[in-house]
């Protein structure tokens, strides 16, 4: 233990991304595998991205547009909302620990379901609160009763991650209006809506459409999923202005980099081939999980690009067996594990490998 450093983080878990095929490559040798551990779109970068991106490369020794002022516009336009309603930043994780930092001083409590997105209790330790993890229901999704039960004086922030990565259950329209009606008016409720373009659930509200009026309730988006963008790390939120206005104070200055910024411009060009990719992600979902079931995997019916499997403590050996047929997939021993929706070949590739390790492990 060093004294350079504070002495609570010791105990804390490291975020583990998901393997890479350079660590498949260490470790067992296999030349070529197929990624389903970190829920990217499997089709490559849209149409103009890459064009947009190289043209900017020409500035990128002078810094970016700090206010990201036509990005935002342009984000503005497309949800009808004010600029000013809208923080960018680097990665939609940035900015909950930005939401962290605006928030939350040492002792006070963030509020999020367990198992959720592992980076949340992170986060919570990053600015030294505490982060209360109120277990999942028995069918793998928030217990929103129980959240705002756990609310209390110390309470800054809740989370709800809808859907929930990385279960991939998604709450409902009546369930959260009441638990946004239970919630204190002066604590500040994240709706985290990173897979927010696969939904296909017409009760799972879109939260800026729904919710982004109230002036408790911050939207979280990401372009890391659906719009193909995981590389370049943009995220944004919406919130009611004197939140932004706070969250902006704290934010980290220029952390919309150049690149992200013009490749997130080309990127929101092409809402129509979004749209194609989310609609063959869905038919896939709902053919790798209609499979998984027929191998008697109880899979929850997920709204994202990823689907759990809640295997208990066979989590890790299933991963493992995976990994050595050259398919990485998320285990989350020692609950379950989440696998990524790829294209057909790759997820049939996944399938075939889940009936054999299913089979060894009894
Ligand atoms: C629920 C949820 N929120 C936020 C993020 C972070 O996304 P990014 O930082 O790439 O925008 C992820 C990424 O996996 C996620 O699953």
């Amino acid at each position: 233990m060093t004294r350079l450093t504070r002495a609570d983080l010791e105990g804390l878990p490291a975020y583990v991304p998901g393997r890479s095929l350079a660590d498949l490559t260490r470790e067992l040798g296999i030349a070529e595998a197929i990624k389903l551990a970190s829920n990217e779109v499997p089709y490559g970068p849209l149409p103009g991205v890459i064009e947009a991106v190289t043209e900017t490369m020409r500035q990128s020794h002078r810094y970016p547009d700090m206010g990201v002022v036509a990005l935002r516009d342009a984000l503005a336009a497309r949800y009808g909302v004010a600029a000013d309603r809208i923080v960018t930043g680097c990665g939609s994780v940035a900015l909950a620990e930005t939401l962290a930092k605006a928030t939350c001083l040492p002792g006070d409590e963030i509020v999020h379901s367990w198992r959720s997105f592992e980076a949340y209790p992170i986060i919570s330790a990053g600015v030294g609160a505490t982060s209360v993890r109120v277990p999942n229901t028995a069918g793998h999704g928030h217990d929103l009763a129980a959240m705002a039960d756990a609310v209390t004086d110390r309470t800054r922030l809740v989370i709800v991650c809808n859907p929930n990565n990385p279960t991939g259950t998604a709450v409902h329209k009546a369930e959260l209006d009441r638990f946004l009606a239970a919630v204190p008016s002066d604590v500040l409720v994240v709706l985290d809506e990173a897979y927010r373009e696969l939904v296909t659930d017409p009760d799972v509200p879109d939260a800026i459409d729904t919710y982004a009026d109230r002036a408790n309730v911050v939207v979280l988006r990401t372009m890391s999923k659906a719009w193909g963008l995981a590389g370049l790390r943009m995220g944004y939120l919406v919130a009611q202005p004197a939140v932004a206005a706070a969250i902006r104070k704290v934010l980290t200055p220029f952390s919309t980099s150049l690149v992200a910024q013009a490749a997130a411009l080309a990127a929101l060009q092409q809402e129509d081939e979004v749209k194609r990719r989310c609609a063959l992600v869905v038919a896939e979902r709902d053919r790798v999980t209609e499979a998984l079931r027929k191998l008697n995997v109880e899979v929850p019916e997920s709204q994202a690009n990823f689907v759990w499997l809640p295997l208990g403590d066979k989590a890790a050996p299933f991963g493992a067996s995976c990994e050595g047929r050259g398919v990485i997939v998320r285990p989350f021993q020692p609950d379950g594990v989440r696998v990524t929706i790829g294209t057909a070949e790759e997820n049939d590739a996944f399938l075939a490998a889940a009936e054999i390790a299913l089979e060894q492990l009894g």
